[in-house]
């Protein structure tokens, strides 16, 4: 039997849960690991936090606590490097005006670490995938393409300017792009993460029962993906990513194979895709960029229900 205080559950593949604990206050959980992205400890720890907030953020909703939950090979990695982490998880999860209130390491071979976090929400105005609407404007708020610059970073081709920049856009918080969604009445919201933009855009239109028009043009990315792509830092995940959306996606044929496979490259840390009323939109974007937020731009449009869920062209 369904419980009523379950407001959105497993079954819907949201970003978190939302459990609703009395009238205007409703929990939003979610909790989120990944393997090292950079060799900094510290850096990955902020990335790592800022990818686990991001959850909360994509729900409209505000974080209020943490739990971080570290996998750590004693034997191989020094005590120093962990502490790094936690610490860089700290100033993260702190510069989103929450607290971490506890956690759990346990010794693995693999290192591993991710937070578990808590929010709360309005139970009447938290952001699902499920709400966009034909004639809504998509707005994204990161460049797309860091699975592919991580992987151009490990093979040592990432010069310090661009490590910087890919550091610095993933642990940046979604806070504003979440908080600023919701004071402009957007009506659907989802991260970018593993699954890349074409993956989590056709789960949007799937939960919506709508259709998206995107123009690659549009699409906010770093230019260096392309480069790297074609000397060859495509994963085991970019395919898999292509085949789970072959059937519900079109790409016009003037976009080469090598950018179709930006649309797969599964993100760490990624932006929202917001869904809005267009004049909205319009706004959103302009509030995001004023306050910092410059990559934020309007990527696509809401349509009828209709096949493909995802049907990308050049402009
Ligand atoms: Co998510
Ligand atoms: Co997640």
């Amino acid at each position: 039997m369904h419980d009523p205080r379950i407001l959105v559950g497993a079954e819907t593949g949201d970003d978190a849960g939302v459990f609703a604990l009395h009238d205007g206050l409703a929990l939003v959980q979610t909790v989120d690991v990944i393997t090292p992205v950079v060799d900094d400890p510290y850096q990955f720890g902020q990335v790592a936090a800022s990818n686990a907030l991001s959850d909360i953020y994509a729900m409209g909703a505000v974080p209020l606590t943490a739990l971080n939950l570290a996998a750590f090979p004693r034997d191989d990695v020094p005590l120093g490097a962990l502490r790094a982490i936690l610490q860089g998880a700290h100033d993260k999860v702190r510069e989103a005006g929450a607290v971490i209130l506890g956690g759990h390491t346990l010794n693995d071979p693999e290192l591993k670490f991710g937070l578990s976090v808590t929010g709360t929400c309005d139970p009447r105005a938290y952001l699902s995938n499920s709400g966009a609407r034909p004639g809504d404007l998509l707005v994204l708020t990161k460049p797309i393409g860091t699975g592919i610059l991580i992987g151009a970073y490990r093979r040592g081709w990432l010069d310090e300017d661009s490590t910087h920049l890919l550091v610095r856009n993933m642990a940046a918080l979604n806070d504003i792009a979440g908080r600023t969604a919701v004071s402009r009445g957007a009506r659907a919201a989802t991260d970018i993460t593993g699954f890349g933009l074409a993956g989590h855009a056709c789960e949007l239109a799937s939960r919506s029962a709508v259709a998206i028009r995107m123009w690659f043009e549009a699409i906010p990315m770093y230019h260096a993906a392309l480069s790297f792509i074609e000397r060859g830092t495509e994963t085991i995940i970019t395919s898999e990513n292509q085949r789970h959306v072959a059937g519900s996606i079109r790409v016009a044929g003037d976009i080469s194979a090598t950018e179709e496979m930006l649309l797969y490259d599964p993100q760490t840390s990624g932006g929202l895709l917001v869904s809005l009323a267009p004049d909205e939109a319009r706004v959103y974007v302009e509030e995001l960029q004023s306050a910092g937020v410059e990559d934020a731009a309007i990527v696509g449009e809401v349509v009828e229900a209709g096949e493909p869920y995802l049907d990308v062209t050049r402009s």
